[in-house]
C-alpha cells in the first residue's frame, strides 16, 4: 500500500514538473495593461533583486501605502521573486518632509504638488534608491516612472528620474450612462456597476485607479456629458462618493456631468435660469450636498445648449452666465466647472466649424476664475483629422482646456488600429501665429497666456471588456492621452515605444516593428477614410463605415454632403473669403496663408478649399488622381500593418495575438469598403474614370449604399 501511494506520488510529482517545464508562457489577456510586470532576463532579474530586495516606506497613509504595494509587486514581478516589506530598504519611499530626506537638500521645491525624484543616494549610511517628492502623490507618480523605468530596459545602478505635470487637469470624461451603456464606447457595459454601488467596491476599481494613476490622470468624470440628472440625486451621490474613496489614494478626483435643467426636474422649479436666485440657491445647496458625502469633489462638467441640452441659452443668457452661476456654488469648495464650448444649433445658418468660436470669443475674459472652458482639438467633431480648433489662442483672458477623444467614434471603433498619439501630438503642436511660435500645447499648458488652471480631457475608451478598450492597441490610446495630459510636449514616438515594451517585451525585435506599426496607422485611417482635409462622411447616427452620399438628414450639418460639397466641378467646403470664410478665425498671419489653396497644407486642402477635381497638387498629380493614391496608400498600410503582426507571432502571447490579427484583417477588408465606396461614389459625381492600372470598386455605388450596419454599439438612437 505504501509502494502504492509512493508511486502515485512519484507520478504527480513527475506530472507537475512535466507540466511545469512544457507550459507555455502565461497566457495573457491584456486585462493587466501596461503594467504587466513580467519577469526581466534571468541576470537583470538578479540585479534587480540584489538591489531592490526590500522595500521601505516612510509615512502611514492611503496613498504611500497604494505607491509601496504598486513597487512591490512591480519588483517582485520583474525580479521574479518575493520582496520584503521592510524598515530597511533597498527602495525607500518617502516624501520629502521625512526627516533624513530633508536632510539631503535635494532639488525638490521646483517639482510642484506632483513632481517626482527618484534617485540613487546615500540615506543614513545606506544605498539606497529614494522615490520622493513633496506630497504622497508625487511619491505615488514616482514609483509608477520607477517601474515604467525597469520596464524599458532601465536598472537601478546610478538612476535619476524626475518630472513635473505640465497640466493641472488631466481628465477622462466617461460618456457612461446611468442603465449601463457607454455613449461611443466599443469596449462593452459601462465600468460602473451602478446597481451594486455603493456597497460593493469591483476590484476593477481599484485596477482602473493604478492604471490611471501610473499615467498622471488625475481625475475622471463619470457620467455622460449628455447627463440625466438622477446622477444628482442622493441615491447616486452616494454610488459617486463610494467610488471617489476607491479612487482618491491613487490622487483621482471625481466629477459629475451636471445637466442645466436639474432645478426643475430635480428641485421642482419652474426654470433652471443662472440669473434666478432660486436656481443658483438649489445649485448651492446640491453642491454642499455633494461636498459632504465627497470632500474633495472636483466639479461639475457640462454640455449646454448643445445637441438638445439645456443650457443658459434657453433663457436667453450667456454661457459665461450659466458656467459663473455654477462656479459660485463651487467656489467655496474649491471646486472647478468645465464648460463645455462644443456648441452649434441648426437654426444656425453658419457654417457649424465657426459657430463655436462666435459664440465664446466675446466671453472671453468674463468667466469666473474657477471656470475653465473645454474645447475639442478641431472644429466639427473628432474626425480622423482635423485643423485645431480656431479658439485656441483666441480667448487669451479665459483658460481653456483641450478635449480628445480617446474612444474611436470615427476612427473604426474599437477593432481598427489606429494609435492616436500622432493625433494628440500634432493638434498640440500647431502654431497659433496668434503669437510668435505659440503652440496650441502652450495654450494648453497654461505656458503662452500664464494660467494657472490648465487641464486636458480626453474621452475614454475604456469599458467592461476583459482587456478594458476593447483591443490591446486601444489600450495605447488611454496610455498616450494620460501621458501626453501630464506632458504635451512628449512626441508620440516615444511614447509608443515606452508603452509597446510594457505591453509586450522590452527588446527591439518587438518595440520597434510594433511602433512602426503604430506610428503610420492614424494616418493610414486619414487615408482611406477622409483623405486631403474631408470629413464627416461617415454612416448615419453611430458613424461606422463610409456614407459620403447621405444627403436627405434632418440637420443640414449632419449630412456627408454638407461637408464635402462634391460636384462635377470640384470637391471641399470653402472656407476661404469667397465661402464661409472660417478661416477668419484664425490669427491673421494663418489666416493669410490658408487663403490660398498654394500655401494651405495639403493634408488640410478639402477641409478649407472647394478645389477642381483637375487641381494640380504637389505631386504634380491631379487631385482626382492624388484622391485615389491616397486611398490606395490607406489600404496598402494596413496590409503592411498584417504583414508585419504576422512575423510578430512568435515574440507575442496566443490570446493577444490572434485578436490583433483578427482585427487586422477585419480592418483590411473594411479599408477597401471604404475606398471602393468612397471612389464609387466620387465617380458618380465627378463622371470621371479611374487611371489605367487602378482596381475598380468590387461593387457599383448601389451596392454601397445599400450596406447597413445594424446594432452598432455606442449609438445613443
Ligand atoms: C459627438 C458624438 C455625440 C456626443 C457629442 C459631444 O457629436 O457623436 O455622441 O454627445 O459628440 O461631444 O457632446
Amino acid at each position: 500500500m505504501r509502494a502504492l501511494i509512493r508511486t502515485m506520488l512519484t507520478a504527480m510529482i513527475v506530472g507537475v514538473a512535466l507540466v511545469a517545464a512544457t507550459a507555455p508562457a502565461r497566457a495573457e489577456d491584456g486585462y493587466d495593461l501596461w503594467l504587466r510586470y513580467r519577469p526581466l532576463a534571468a541576470r537583470d532579474a538578479a540585479d534587480l533583486a540584489r538591489r531592490a530586495g526590500s522595500i521601505e516606506r516612510r509615512g502611514d497613509t492611503p496613498t504611500l501605502r497604494a505607491a509601496a504595494d504598486e513597487v512591490r509587486r512591480g519588483i517582485s514581478g520583474l525580479s521574479n521573486r518575493p520582496v520584503a516589506q521592510s524598515v530597511q530598504g533597498g527602495i525607500v519611499l518617502a516624501p520629502a518632509s521625512d526627516p533624513a530626506v530633508a536632510a539631503l537638500h535635494l532639488p525638490i521645491a521646483p517639482l510642484g504638488d506632483d513632481g517626482y525624484l527618484v534617485r540613487s543616494v546615500t540615506l543614513e549610511g545606506r544605498s539606497v534608491t529614494l522615490i520622493t517628492g513633496k506630497t504622497d502623490r508625487a511619491v505615488l507618480y514616482g514609483s509608477f516612472a520607477l517601474l515604467r523605468h525597469l520596464q524599458t530596459g532601465g536598472s537601478l545602478d546610478r538612476i535619476t528620474l524626475t518630472s513635473t505635470p505640465r497640466v493641472k487637469l488631466r481628465v477622462l470624461d466617461h460618456w457612461d450612462n446611468l442603465d449601463g451603456v457607454v455613449e461611443r464606447g466599443y469596449a462593452g457595459q459601462s465600468l460602473w456597476d451602478w446597481w451594486t454601488l455603493p456597497d460593493f467596491h469591483d476590484p476593477r476599481y481599484t485596477d482602473y485607479a493604478r492604471a490611471n494613476a501610473s499615467i498622471g490622470i488625475n481625475g475622471t468624470v463619470l457620467n455622460n456629458v449628455n447627463a440625466k440628472a438622477d446622477s444628482l440625486t442622493a441615491p447616486y451621490i452616494a454610488k459617486a462618493a463610494a467610488l471617489a474613496d476607491v479612487f482618491r489614494p491613487y490622487g483621482i478626483k471625481v466629477y459629475l456631468s451636471a445637466r442645466f435643467s436639474a432645478p426643475i426636474e430635480l428641485g421642482g422649479l419652474k426654470t433652471a435660469d443662472p440669473l434666478d436666485p432660486h436656481v443658483a440657491a438649489w445649485w448651492k445647496a446640491k453642491t454642499d450636498e455633494i461636498y459632504r458625502a465627497i470632500p474633495d469633489f472636483g466639479g461639475f462638467l457640462v454640455k449646454a445648449n448643445s445637441e438638445g441640452q439645456p443650457g443658459p441659452r434657453d433663457y436667453h443668457r450667456s454661457h459665461a452666465d450659466g458656467a459663473n452661476m455654477l462656479a459660485a456654488a463651487l467656489a467655496p469648495h474649491h471646486g472647478i466647472v468645465m464648460w463645455r464650448a462644443f456648441v452649434y444649433a441648426e437654426t444656425d445658418p453658419e457654417d457649424r466649424a465657426k459657430q463655436a468660436y462666435t459664440e465664446f470669443k466675446p466671453l472671453d475674459g468674463t468667466f469666473a476664475s474657477n471656470v475653465i472652458v473645454q474645447v475639442k482639438n478641431g472644429a466639427i467633431d473628432f474626425q480622423p483629422r482635423e485643423p485645431f480648433h480656431p479658439l485656441f489662442g483666441a480667448m487669451p483672458k479665459t483658460p481653456l482646456m483641450i478635449e480628445f477623444q480617446i474612444t474611436k467614434e470615427y476612427l473604426g471603433f474599437a477593432t481598427h488600429l489606429a494609435y492616436l498619439g500622432p493625433l494628440f501630438a500634432e493638434t498640440l503642436a500647431s502654431e497659433t501665429k496668434q503669437r510668435p511660435g505659440e503652440t496650441v500645447a502652450e495654450i494648453v499648458d497654461g505656458a503662452a497666456e500664464g494660467h494657472g488652471l490648465t487641464g486636458m480631457a480626453g474621452v475614454a475608451n475604456i469599458g467592461r471588456d476583459r482587456d478594458w478598450a476593447g483591443s490591446t492597441f486601444n489600450q495605447a490610446n488611454w496610455y498616450a492621452f494620460g501621458r501626453m495630459a501630464w506632458d504635451p510636449t512628449l512626441g508620440a514616438a516615444p511614447v509608443a515605444r515606452e508603452w509597446a515594451a510594457m505591453t509586450f517585451a522590452p527588446s527591439p525585435q518587438v518595440v520597434d516593428p510594433v511602433v512602426a506599426m503604430m506610428m503610420g496607422s492614424r494616418e493610414a485611417v486619414v487615408d482611406y477614410m477622409t483623405p486631403l482635409g474631408l470629413a464627416h462622411v461617415m454612416a448615419t447616427g453611430h458613424h461606422y463605415g463610409p456614407s459620403p452620399w447621405v444627403a436627405d438628414l434632418k440637420r443640414p450639418e449632419w449630412n456627408p454632403v454638407y461637408y464635402h460639397r462634391a460636384d462635377t466641378a470640384g470637391i471641399g467646403f470653402d472656407r476661404t473669403v469667397t465661402g464661409s470664410n472660417g478661416i477668419a478665425q484664425y490669427a491673421p498671419a494663418l489666416a493669410h496663408l490658408l487663403a490660398d489653396s498654394a500655401t494651405t497644407p495639403e493634408r488640410a486642402l478639402l477641409w478649407f478649399h472647394h478645389v477642381p477635381w483637375t487641381y494640380r497638387m504637389r505631386s504634380g498629380r491631379t487631385l482626382w488622381a492624388e484622391m485615389i493614391d491616397r486611398y490606395d496608400a490607406g489600404v496598402g498600410y494596413v496590409a503592411g500593418m498584417r504583414r508585419d503582426w504576422d512575423t510578430l507571432r512568435p515574440s507575442i502571447d496566443a490570446e493577444r495575438w490572434a485578436k490583433t490579427a483578427t482585427f487586422l484583417t477585419v480592418q483590411e477588408r473594411e479599408a477597401r469598403w471604404w475606398r471602393d465606396a468612397s471612389l464609387a461614389y466620387w465617380m458618380s459625381v465627378n463622371g470621371l474614370t479611374l487611371p489605367t492600372g487602378t482596381r475598380p470598386p468590387a461593387h457599383d455605388l448601389a451596392w454601397y449604399k445599400a450596406q447597413r450596419v445594424a446594432n452598432a454599439p455606442g449609438n445613443p438612437q
